[in-house]
């Protein structure tokens, strides 16, 4: 096994009753690598996601995190490393954010001089440092969002799991955030998103995976001026990749289309 590799599944398999989430997924993430995992609504992500942070037990295949197994025995312990932000950001909605990231940092074990320095910087960093005496449940979608994302990174994580982290952010920010993940990435950690920000994805990650009904039916590597090959043929980007894959599909709307195409107007 290459040493270099620090996220690693092997035949990950998720089953939610009679619905086949994940199949036989395979994956490696090297250090310096930030993968994506992109696809359409529905595909696995999100629950590749979980299976891989250790947030849901897989039904089949292995997740190795750091060279380790995730299993039962060392979890808690590869959890520390790993920073996670799911596609469902829970958060407790009666802390101020600046409680909240404190919080996380207890729990991860970080003294208090490091704990107010990093929640300083996070929250100044996100412009969240002007919220006021505004609870989280006040906040807007993006700004909770930017709270879940800081409290993923702030223990300094060498693992580190984002599910849909540009979704409801806006321009400036996500800006920020992929030079920061940039960043993380340089300094030798291993970053997973997910994200229908195709934009993001060839600007930020290195390689991608494209899933479709669980399974992967592209990946490669992805970033700047590069085409993509699937199936012999070449694709301009990373879009037109999608839609061939997974599917443009024409609907035909009954109480749209005649009028459109009679040029009927709506009264
Ligand atoms: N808790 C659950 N119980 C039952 N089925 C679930 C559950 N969570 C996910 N699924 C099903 O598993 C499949 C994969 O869902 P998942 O959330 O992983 O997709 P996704 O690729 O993240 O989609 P999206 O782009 O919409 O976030 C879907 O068919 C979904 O209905
Ligand atoms: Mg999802």
């Amino acid at each position: 096994m290459n040493s270099d590799v620090i996220i690693e599944c092997c035949g990950l398999s998720h089953c939610f009753g009679e619905v086949k989430a994940l199949e036989s997924v395979d994956l490696a993430v090297r250090r310096g690598e930030i993968h994506a995992l992109i696809g359409p609504n529905g595909a696995g992500k999100s629950t590749a996601v979980a299976c891989m942070a250790g947030l849901l037990s897989p039904s089949g295949g292995q997740v190795r995190i750091l060279n380790r197994p995730m299993n039962d025995a060392n979890a808690i312990e590869l959890k520390r490393r790993i920073g996670t932000m799911p596609e469902d950001l829970a958060l407790f909605d009666q802390l101020y954010a600046h409680e909240l990231l404190t919080l996380q940092a207890g729990l991860f074990g970080l003294d208090r001089h490091t704990t107010e320095l990093r929640v300083r910087e996070l929250l100044s960093g996100l412009e969240l440092a002007d919220t006021g005496r505004r609870r989280l449940r006040d906040f807007s979608t993006g700004m909770r969002k930017k709270v879940a994302f800081a409290a993923a990174i702030i223990h300094n994580p060498t693992v580190i799991f984002l599910d849909e982290p540009f979704e409801s952010i806006d321009p400036a920010t996500v800006a920020m955030m992929r030079n920061l993940l940039s960043k993380l990435a340089t300094g030798g950690r291993g970053i997973i998103i997910t994200s229908h920000d195709l934009a993001s994805v060839n600007t930020v990650c290195h390689s991608a995976s494209l899933l479709v009904s669980g399974s992967v039916a592209w990946r490669g590597e992805v970033g700047g001026d590069r085409t993509f090959l699937w199936g012999g043929r070449e694709y301009a980007s990373l879009e037109t990749l999608f839609l061939e894959i997974a599917g443009t599909r024409s609907v035909h709307w009954s109480w749209l289309d005649e009028r459109v195409a009679t040029g009927q107007q709506w009264r």
